[in-house]
């Protein structure tokens, strides 16, 4: 069984709107719908769960997506929100993707490139060269290190996981009260597994600031 977990409980803060950005309306339809649909039309996913926040549960329940098998309200921090979704599956043995609902450009190969990796891998990222520099500072903007370009790359969603293994890094990291940005990073700091990248897709940008939409309302057209 393949499942997409999409996270929508986040409130936008850096958006800066009065709605949380994946609610804002492009055509008639919110962000959070195409990328939704994104999920609802790739031959490799069976079931799609919903996580959003209590003030949308109405509305993500009343959506007409025939894969969407469960909506659940979310937490207060993304890693949160992921340990309801992925709590969700009674199976060890899945395949789930976790996509951020903030990411509409989402391309059907690179849903399909993930759960084939997931053939080999239990742990995977998507990510995507840096073009700029990445330097490493600290606290007083001291350069500490340059680490070779070539060996970073930026983080997206989709990450995906063997369901039980991302099932027992929660259950870990919420004992020992670990805070991750992401959860491939619980993998990588529980040292759990290896976490396999695949490349992502400098178009899969996440809506974050005001620009974004400014932009989406052309390129969601
Ligand atoms: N998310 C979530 N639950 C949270 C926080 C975030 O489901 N408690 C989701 C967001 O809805 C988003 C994705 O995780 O789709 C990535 O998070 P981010 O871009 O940080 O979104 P927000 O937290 O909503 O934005 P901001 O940090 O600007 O407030
Ligand atoms: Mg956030």
């Amino acid at each position: 069984m393949n499942y997409a977990i999409i996270l929508a409980s986040g409130k936008g803060e850096r958006c800066g709107l009065d709605v949380p950005k994946q609610f804002v309306k492009i055509n008639g339809k919110t962000i959070l719908e195409y990328t939704i649909e994104a999920f609802n039309k790739n031959e490799l996913t069976d079931k799609i769960i919903l996580v959003t926040s209590k003030d949308y549960l109405d509305f993500c329940k009343k959506l007409k997506y025939k894969k969407i098998f469960m909506v659940t309200e979310g937490g207060k921090r993304r890693q949160d929100s992921s340990r309801i979704g992925v709590n969700l599956i009674k199976e060890d043995d899945a395949k789930v993707l976790i996509h951020d609902g903030a990411r509409p450009y989402i391309k059907n190969e690179l849903i399909n490139n993930c759960y084939i990796a997931l053939d080999k891998f239990n742990a995977i990222n998507t990510g995507v060269e840096t073009t700029d520099t990445i330097m490493e500072v600290d606290e007083n903007k001291i350069i500490k290190k340059i680490p070779k370009r070539k060996n970073l790359l930026r983080c997206q969603t989709p990450q995906g996981f063997i369901s039980g293994l991302i099932k027992k890094a929660h259950k870990i990291a919420l004992e020992k009260n670990l805070s991750v940005t992401d959860d491939a990073g619980l993998i990588v700091n529980l040292e759990l597994d290896d976490v396999f990248v695949v490349d992502g897709d400098i178009e899969n940008i996440k809506i974050t600031y005001k620009d974004d939409i400014i932009k989406a309302k052309e390129r969601l057209k």
